[in-house]
């Protein structure tokens, strides 16, 4: 954890109180490492801020500072956290909604390097897609792309390429979900899936859900929304002059890439794992955590025995499994054009979360799992011993939120929770030996 200041205004939402701000910050010469708004849920006349004093500053720069940002008429409060202070993250599913408006880069602004920078109809199509995100609401049904023609030949094009690879490449779990996701998603050649109608279908089998974004996140949010079984995605498709390239992750991506495998219920723990690890972790800690997620999540593959019970390696990161190229590479391991070999490690946590990682290429290095439940099992010893959170969090699925254990009382209604499971689990133990050779028939109609 570092050890840092970091002061919290709280401005009235008029123009130019930031910057004014700012200028008392810069007169007192109170240099800062960071700044990040916080959304204030409750109230327009209003905004927050957080901004990181560098540790050079001594405190007389900082009292003076702070002084004059309580005199001034647009600093409604000041509030220093030092020491030790631990990042805000979301306590329940809606506060997942506070992202939504700080992305990174809109989703509509394209670098002068992007297949579509030039394409005005283009650009339009991403604005207009953007808004839903913008707007979106969790809980609210996501609102539907009426996708143009254009649009569906682009996916058609990667879609039967990638399609034509999985049943050798992708793993079981993957080839098990897809044929699922055709029949109740609307997953075809012909048709680009509606985030809604993913959304629910996992929602039904894990409880994980789809949520509109408009541009990247912050690793940070982006991975916070995973500890409430929330996934950020894209709605629009990479642009139809190079089928087989996008600079940033796309509707290709999403759901051909991620969205199959949160419907597996140790891949949706895995994956939850991560994100509840990243709640109120440090910046060093999430890096880390990033590190992890991207050489499972985005480019894991893993040892499953073949049909001809042979074990081999095959994909189940979202990276490789919407990438034609990185797909034959990483399980084929040597790409054909250049004759570059990967190589393959055992996945290990605490080696993995420091390897730091190229993004422009096909990765040089995969780890290799040994299964979904096993790597649950390595995410929850290493969460719980490398990372230097100082305290403890349990997900609770009924209100879908978070409880940060710091009292007795919360831990004495934990333990009645476990009991009470302990208890159902021997009576529903008993009853199997009880009842073992009986067969029954539950009706399904009422
Ligand atoms: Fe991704």
């Amino acid at each position: 954890m570092v050890n840092h200041r970091s002061l919290f205004l709280t401005l009235s939402h008029s123009v130019g109180t930031l910057k004014s701000s700012l200028d008392v910050l810069s007169r007192n010469k109170v240099n800062l490492t960071k700044i990040e708004s916080k959304p204030v849920r409750h109230s327009k006349e209003v905004f927050n801020f957080v901004v990181d004093v560098d540790e050079d500053v001594s405190n007389e720069q900082l009292d003076k500072a702070i002084t004059e940002l309580k005199q001034s008429k647009y600093c409604n409060e000041v509030k220093l956290l030092g020491g030790k202070s631990i990042p805000w993250f979301p306590r329940k599913l809606s506060d997942i909604d506070y992202f939504s408006s700080e992305t990174l880069e809109a989703g509509a602004e394209l670098e002068s390097d992007h297949p579509g920078f030039t394409d005005s109809e283009y650009r339009n199509r991403r604005k207009h897609i953007a808004e839903i995100a913008k707007t979106y609401k969790i809980n609210e049904p996501i609102p539907k792309v009426a996708y143009a023609k254009s649009e569906i030949d682009t996916w058609r094009i990667i879609y039967n390429e990638l399609t034509a690879l999985y049943p050798t490449y992708a793993c079981e779990q993957y080839n098990y979900i897809f044929p699922l996701l055709m029949q109740n998603c609307g997953y075809s050649e012909n048709n680009i899936p509606q985030l809604e109608d993913v959304s629910q279908f996992l929602q039904g089998v894990t409880g994980f859900r789809l949520r509109p974004v408009s541009g990247l996140l912050s690793a940070r949010d982006f991975l916070n929304g995973l500890a409430f079984r929330v996934f950020h995605s894209t709605q629009y498709i990479r642009h139809h002059s190079v089928p087989f390239y996008t600079p940033e992750p796309d509707l290709v991506h999403e759901l051909l890439g991620h969205a199959p495998l949160f419907a597996d219920s140790d891949f949706a723990d895995f994956s939850q794992q991560i994100g509840l690890a990243s709640l109120g972790a440090s910046d060093e800690d999430i890096e880390k955590l990033v590190r992890l997620y991207w050489y499972t999540v985005e480019f894991g593959v893993c040892v499953q025995n073949d049909k001809d019970g042979i074990p081999r390696n095959k994909a189940y990161g979202a990276g490789l499994l919407s990438s034609f190229g990185e797909l034959k590479y990483s399980i084929d391991g040597i790409d054909v054009k250049t004759g570059n070999k990967p190589e393959y490690r055992p996945f290990d946590p605490e080696v993995a979360c420091n390897h730091v990682y190229p993004i422009t290429t096909y990765q040089p290095v995969y780890y290799v799992a040994n299964s979904f439940d096993a790597m649950k099992d390595q995410m929850r010893k290493f969460a719980s011993t490398k990372l230097n959170r100082p305290f403890a969090l349990r997900y609770n699925p009924f209100t879908l939120s978070v409880d940060v254990l710091d009292s007795e009382d919360k831990l004495l209604t934990l333990t009645g929770t476990i009991q009470s499971n302990i208890d159902n689990l021997k009576y529903a133990l008993e009853k199997i030996r009880q009842n073992k050779g009986l067969s029954f028939e539950y009706n399904e109609n009422k």
